[in-house]
């Protein structure tokens, strides 16, 4: 039996789940209608399997649902609470927030974005990040967005593959108090891309830097530009952005949400799972360039016309008690972070969050890889003080927004440190084994999703068969989420990471594919093999194994410096392994496919289990010694 929390906000709204369970879609067509639409769908949802359509023909607007629907009563209430890395302070109200999305609205269009045309945004945490996304949806312009620690090639890839013609980026972003030059990235990224027609350029850090004639400074282009922009009646299904991520193949895939259903699912989530009064002041510390900024940084909060602060830096700088410094700075209220970041903050000591007054905290939340039991009790007790209830939120890019979660804005229901839950109302998830049927209580199994929901995903983009084969093969019609899960006695969800060849660093979604297909792009690699092991501080890491081509006679030492600065210039450094290990061969099945699995026992010093697949038992051998040899000598290297 696991500890149990009893803990909630006094919210129970019993109506909610039990209105679900009658008619899933009813249910979420009266969810949607909280929203501002221009004009009634026609029909809620069409389900042609693997694709939905939701609100096909209802007329709406992400950027007037953020935004004008305040201006009556909410105009002068602030939106977003900058706080620069530097410590100071910038608040646009919904006023100023709406003026400055029209204005660089205007700015767009002179620039000739129409409705349709894809713009990527490379910017730091800056409050003009959320405004470029909002000009873009209130013109009709599909943002794609990529996380500015992305390197030059992961970004070429990206403006590419989005056939992208306006790219969005500032002369540089701070980080640790010093400077990441962001123009000369895309610069880099951008070369012979005639589709490209012109680079916007934030200044923000005021560097030299060389503009072309394709580039105009942000402050020129909003120069003279009308602050009245209307938005665009859009339909429901119009392409609100292309999100890239990892998956199993080498390339990363662009996850494309629409506009009505992904709206509607923040709308209801942000409030059910977050609670949402006028009084909260919100802080979210996913960057923008994640699912989780675009969905509760940007949009969520500014649907409800929610106090929500961003801020531009590092966790720990320059401090370890930064975020306790601006939760006591703002009053924040709610807090939603990733377990990285609260393991980092547990390593540095009880001291430091409680010398801070964390009195106006009450709700806390974790996302983007399971939060062990130690972990949630440590934020429960030291950070929320035995008052707040913590949730755990289980989901994926894919999906949009929340899909499992405790609800305290709805439902009291005892907490399981560890466990998310249950489902969202509306949604349909189970637990299944390979042959797609549901597994017994406390039993491993693959965690699907059996109707559609309306954050989902609209596709991949430019690529239907992809988006078939990735989420909707290995099952008949129902959605594959890549997440081995089980479920309790109590009917409670506990997620027990990726089933698929991802792995998740820190939080960050990373293919092995896409990692070992760069690294054999080093001119000395013939193969490679990545895996995750399990880490104390980022939840997992990268283990690499690389096989030379013949007579290579660099040194190892050389080659693993040379193969980590290839990962963190054409993927970025979140992908950098902890270790390159160099072996003759590598373990494979007889049809010639890696394993993995034999890998990971290998690198954490585990039982390798059965082998008799294995086409070449030399292979394990020659690894086990290698990779003991390796762990001696860093260890005596240590002492
Ligand atoms: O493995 C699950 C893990 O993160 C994956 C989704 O990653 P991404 O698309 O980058 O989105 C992250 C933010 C929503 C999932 O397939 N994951 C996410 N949240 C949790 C989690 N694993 C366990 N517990 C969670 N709460």
């Amino acid at each position: 039996m696991s500890e149990t929390f009893n803990i909630g906000l006094g919210n129970n709204d019993s109506e909610i789940r039990k209105q679900s369970e009658s008619d899933f879609i009813a249910f979420w067509a009266d969810q949607a209608k909280k929203l501002a639409w221009f004009s009634p769908w026609d029909k809620t949802l069409e389900w042609n399997p693997p694709f939905a359509k939701w609100f096909e023909g209802g007329l709406i607007n992400a950027s007037y649902n953020a935004l004008d629907i305040h201006q009556k009563n909410k105009a002068n209430k602030p939106a977003i609470i900058w706080e620069a890395e530097s410590g100071e302070s910038r608040i646009l109200t919904y006023k100023d927030l709406w003026i400055e999305v029209q204005k660089f609205a205007n700015g767009l269009k002179s620039l000739g974005v129409t409705k349709g045309d894809r713009v990527t945004i490379y910017l730091p945490m800056v409050p003009e990040l959320p405004i470029s996304m909002l000009a873009c949806s209130r013109i009709g312009a599909t943002h794609t967005v990529v996380f500015s620690g992305f390197s030059s090639a992961s970004l070429r890839e990206r403006i590419e593959d989005s056939k992208s013609k306006i790219v969005i980026t500032s002369d540089g972003g701070y980080r640790r108090g010093k400077i990441v030059k962001l123009k000369e990235i895309v610069d880099e990224a951008i070369q012979n891309f005639d589709f490209v027609k012109n680079i916007i350029v934030l200044e923000r850090t005021k560097e030299p830097i060389q503009l072309t004639s394709r580039d105009i400074l942000w402050s020129d282009l909003i120069k003279n530009a009308p602050s009245e922009c209307e938005a665009e009646k859009l339909d429901g299904l119009h392409p609100l952005y292309i999100l890239y991520t990892s998956g199993t193949t080498g390339k990363p895939k662009g996850v494309l949400h629409g506009t009505g259903g992904y709206l509607t699912h923040l709308y209801s989530t942000f409030e059910w799972a977050f609670d949402i009064k006028d009084s909260d002041v919100f802080f979210c510390t996913a960057d923008i360039g994640w699912v989780t900024g675009h969905s509760y940084v940007v949009y969520g909060p500014l649907l409800h016309g929610a106090t929500e602060i961003i801020y531009e830096g590092a966790p720990d700088y320059p401090e370890a008690s930064r975020m306790w410094d601006i939760i006591q700075k703002h009053k924040v209220s709610i807090f939603y972070t990733t377990p990285t970041a609260l393991r980092m903050f547990m390593k540095f000591g009880n001291d430091i969050p409680n010398s801070f007054d964390l009195s106006a905290l009450r709700l806390l939340g974790s996302v983007g890889e399971p939060i062990n039991p130690e972990v949630w009790k440590w934020y429960y007790e030291i950070i929320g003080k035995e008052k707040c209830p913590v949730i755990d939120t289980w989901w994926q890019t894919e999906t949009g927004g929340i899909m499992i979660s405790a609800l305290p804005g709805i439902e009291t229901i005892p907490l399981k440190p560890g466990s998310g839950t249950r489902p969202i109302p509306g949604v349909n998830i189970s637990i299944v084994d390979e042959e797609g049927k549901e597994v017994p209580p406390n039993t491993k199994g693959y965690l699907i999703i059996k109707n559609p929901w309306p954050g989902m995903l609209l596709t991949l983009w430019g690529d239907d068969e992809k988006y078939k084969k990735a989420y909707w093969s290995k099952f008949q019609n129902v959605y594959y989420s890549g997440d081995y899960a089980k479920i309790d006695e109590d009917g409670y969800f506990w997620l027990l990471g990726r089933a698929d060849d991802v792995l998740k660093v820190a939080g960050h979604r990373i293919g092995t594919a896409e990692l070992e297909s760069c690294m054999v792009s080093h001119k000395d690699i013939a193969e490679s093999a990545v895996c995750g092991i399990p880490d104390d501080l980022k939840g997992e890491v990268i283990i690499a194994f690389a096989v030379l081509k013949e007579n290579v006679k660099k040194e190892y030492a050389v080659l693993e410096k040379e193969i980590s600065d290839k990962i963190r210039n054409d993927i970025g450094p979140i992908a950098t392994p902890k270790q390159i290990y160099f072996v003759s061969k590598l373990p494979k099945t007889r049809s010639g496919k890696i394993m993995r699995r034999l890998l990971k026992a290998i690198a954490n010093n585990d039982s390798i289990g059965d082998v008799s697949t294995l086409e070449d038992v030399a292979a394990v051998a020659e690894i086990q010694n290698t990779v003991q040899e390796l762990q001696k000598s860093i260890k005596e290297k240590n002492n």
